[in-house]
């Protein structure tokens, strides 16, 4: 992922979201097990460092929106936490491939708890279907099977991140406009 242009002119609305960014090497395994996965032919992959989880989708945003949803970002008191990524799956109303827990870890969900109600003090309106905690590994899959274990993969979350999407031709290109460390997990 690249880091965001500061020249960029403020005024114009963005398009962010809130994430965890996997480290290249566990991204790196993650893009191959969809290339395991997928049958030839089938599904359009996601590059390695493109690979990630979704917190909060913010939507196009102006300026005021993106202040108040940092400052909401840096009074998160959450903890790091452990993400085990156990299975592999595939909405086929979506077309995505994706992997994630079996279960959403207790810190990871109140880290979307508390992320929500702070960025309800800036207007956000969070989707109203259960948070889905899930990274995508390929888009435009016809063929879904079943979710299936695979070798668990354990992810140590230390940070967190607002990233901005610019959708051309070619898909989505993101950057990291800034980043966030979790307190300590608990002893
Ligand atoms: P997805 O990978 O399951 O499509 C950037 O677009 C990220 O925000 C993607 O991970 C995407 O999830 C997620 N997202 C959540 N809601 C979205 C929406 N309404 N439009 C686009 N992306 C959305």
């Amino acid at each position: 992922m690249n880091v965001a242009d500061p020249s960029t002119p403020e005024s114009e609305p963005q398009r962010l979201f809130f994430a965890l960014w996997p480290e290249p090497e566990l991204a790196g395994r993650l893009h191959a097990l969809a290339g395991r996965t997928l049958r030839p032919g089938d599904g359009r992959r996601v590059a390695a460092e493109n690979i990630h989880l979704t917190l909060a989708f913010l939507g196009s945003v102006d300026a005021a929106f993106r202040d108040c949803a940092e400052q909401a970002a840096a009074a998160i008191r959450a903890s790091a936490l452990t993400l085990t990524l156990e299975l592999i799956g595939c909405w086929s109303h979506t077309g995505i491939l994706w992997a994630g827990p079996v279960r959403v870890p207790e810190p990871l969900s109140l880290l979307v708890q508390e992320l929500t109600a702070g960025l309800a003090s800036c207007g956000y309106a969070p989707e109203r279907r259960p948070y889905a905690a899930h990274l995508t590994l390929a888009r435009k899959v016809r063929r879904c099977a079943p979710p299936a274990a695979i070798e668990a993969l354990a992810w140590e979350v230390r940070r967190f991140c607002l990233v901005r999407s610019r959708l051309d031709a070619k898909g989505a290109h993101y950057e990291m406009v800034r980043e966030w460390e979790l307190s300590p997990p608990a002893a």
